[in-house]
């Protein structure tokens, strides 16, 4: 069975002051929910993260990690360093990471391997630029990000593997995905796991839609049958706003 999931990416915002204040807040505001509720605040304040949500049910994940073990990779983090001080969940592929950092589909993937073999679970994310859905070339896009990051793993693996759909357009732009244009892609997200392994791994594989969700939205993107939740920017930096959202799933 898979899970719902609402995870707040809180991007390069919030100094630790206001971390801690957030969290605060959220932790006493927190709805009672059967869906997984994880905040990804930034690497500096990840550790008083965790210390802050000991007793609450709210996990703290990672934005990114390095795919190495250790070593000369100057600003970087690995894996055992989140394992370390409790992190056992990391982002990976989002689309600022993809243009802004230059992480190409080859790296990607060389990361979800190291989250694996580290037990880690990785929230992976992919979707298409406005070009591509203006081209109508979408469903490509999205079948050769999957593929190539991600088709070469174990049957196994899957189960550590939570997806994001994010098309590029709508993040940070106030533009949405129409719940049928999540919904469409969503579904064909499973089609193509279904294909490429098997029926079961693609009804058990939790694929979250992320891009403008809000309060006013959510509950009409997450009625949709194969939206399982929702990776939430801008609408995470405000308790109340990402509270209403995990009371819309
Ligand atoms: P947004 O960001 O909700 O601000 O559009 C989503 C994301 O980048 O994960």
């Amino acid at each position: 069975m898979r899970s719902k999931i609402v995870a707040g990416n809180w991007k390069m915002n919030k100094n630790l002051a206001e971390t801690e204040s957030l969290l605060t807040e959220l932790s006493a505001k927190l709805p009672d929910t059967s869906a997984e509720v994880m905040v990804a605040p930034t690497y500096i304040n990840l550790m008083e993260a965790v210390r802050h949500l000991e007793s609450s049910a709210i996990e703290v994940i990672a934005q990114n990690m390095h795919f190495a073990q250790n070593g000369a990779y100057t600003g970087e983090i690995s894996a055992d360093m989140l394992l370390n001080i409790g992190v056992e969940t990391v982002i990976i592929g989002h689309s600022e990471r993809r243009a802004y950092f230059g992480e190409t589909d080859a790296i990607l993937a060389k990361k979800v391997k190291t989250a694996l073999s580290k037990s880690m679970r990785s929230i992976f994310c992919f979707g298409e630029e406005l070009e591509d859905r203006k081209a109508d070339t979408h469903f490509n896009v999205v079948e050769k990000q999957l593929k190539n990051a991600l088709f070469s793993l174990n049957a196994n693996d899957w189960s550590k593997i939570v997806l994001a759909y994010e098309p590029v357009w709508a993040i940070g732009t106030g533009e949405t995905a129409s719940p049928e244009q999540a919904q469409e892609m969503h579904a064909f997200v499973r089609k193509t796991i279904a294909e490429a392994y098997n029926d079961d791994i693609a009804a058990n594989v939790s694929i979250l839609y992320g891009g403008s969700v809000k309060p006013a939205n959510a509950k009409e993107i997450f009625s949709k049958p194969d939206v399982d939740g929702g990776l939430i920017g801008g609408a995470a930096l405000a308790a109340d706003d990402f509270v209403a959202i995990i009371k819309a799933i």
